[in-house]
């Protein structure tokens, strides 16, 4: 049986992947720093292994018996004081390291669509590098681009719920966001299918306006939208960059920039946007 050891399992897409997992019945494991945050069932079906990935001695022999490493690590919303280049880069390398020492034939990793054009981002500059490393390795690999994920359009939805939303440019930008259970589907895929590469999105292409009009509907307002002209966003970025750190500006750096630009990837999956909204009520 093949055995595939996932890391980021605690985490929203992550969550997702080891769902699918456990319902095509693979063998699993799982590295996590916080295993309170698995639910029982899935604790009774799976090997965990608690340990601090960003710490090489922590995950020693990780891979024993590990066919597959499929891994979502990367920091989005976590405050503890660890930098991308700690974690989206030196976590996924430990991981590799040790997949290379126990001659695991496969790692799947996830990176961010457009990545390499935005290499200038700290986010993508980190990602990037890992996926540099984990192309030269000896070892076969599947790096995953996917575009924005539905958990963080959930802000629009939030700010349709306060009554304004705050939008970039004219709005017109278009952006296919994806579930993270549709994204779960493609990492899975990965494990048995030979592409090197993945670019993917949501079934549905949508301009920032008309994302904003699903919001309104769902939330039940009326319609209310202010627009930033994008020379603000420019100076805010360089106020941001040059005046405050790098763990308070990275996240808004990358927010700032997809908003500011279509972001349009191979198109997959079934979820929509209002299906998602419609839950978050
Ligand atoms: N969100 C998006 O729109 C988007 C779009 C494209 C690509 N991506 C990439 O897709 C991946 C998954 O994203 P997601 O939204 O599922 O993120 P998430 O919910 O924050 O999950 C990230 C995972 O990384 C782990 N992690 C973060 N910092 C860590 C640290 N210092 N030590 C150990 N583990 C750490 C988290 O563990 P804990 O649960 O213990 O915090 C979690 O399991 C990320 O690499 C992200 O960059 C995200």
């Amino acid at each position: 049986m093949t055995k595939v050891l996932l890391a980021g399992a605690t985490g929203y897409l992550g969550g997702y992947i080891l769902n699918e997992l456990i319902n095509r019945n693979y063998d699993l494991r799982v590295v996590v720093r916080s295993p309170s945050k698995l639910s029982p069932e899935e604790v009774k079906k799976i090997e965990i292994l608690e340990a601090q990935v960003t710490e090489a001695e922590s995950i020693i022999n990780c891979c024993q018996d590990v066919d597959i490493v499929i891994s979502t690590l990367g920091i989005t919303r976590q405050k503890d004081g660890f930098k991308y280049i700690d974690v989206d880069y030196q976590a996924n390398k430990n991981l590799l390291d040790e997949a290379l020492k126990h001659g695991v034939k496969k790692f799947i990793y996830i990176s961010v669509f457009k990545g390499r054009e935005l290499r200038d981002l700290k986010i993508c500059e980190a990602k990037e590098l890992f996926v540099d490393e984990l192309k030269q390795a000896q070892l076969e690999h599947c790096i995953i681009r996917p575009n924005g994920f539905f958990s963080d359009m959930a802000e629009f939805f939030h700010m349709a719920q306060k009554g304004r939303i705050f939008l970039f440019g004219d709005g017109e930008f278009k952006v296919n966001p994806i579930h993270g259970k549709d994204l779960a589907v493609v990492c899975v895929d990965a494990v048995k299918n030979n592409e090197k590469e993945i670019e993917v999105g949501g079934p549905e292409i949508l301009s920032q306006n008309e994302i904003a009009s699903i919001a309104f509907d769902v939330a039940g307002n009326e319609k209310k939208i202010t627009y930033i002209p994008e020379w603000l966003i420019k100076i805010s970025l360089f106020l941001l960059r040059t005046f405050t750190f790098q763990k308070f500006y990275g996240p808004i750096e990358l927010f700032l920039t997809v908003l500011s630009q279509d972001m349009v990837a191979p198109a997959m999956g079934d979820f929509t946007l209002r299906e998602f909204y419609m839950n978050l009520k």
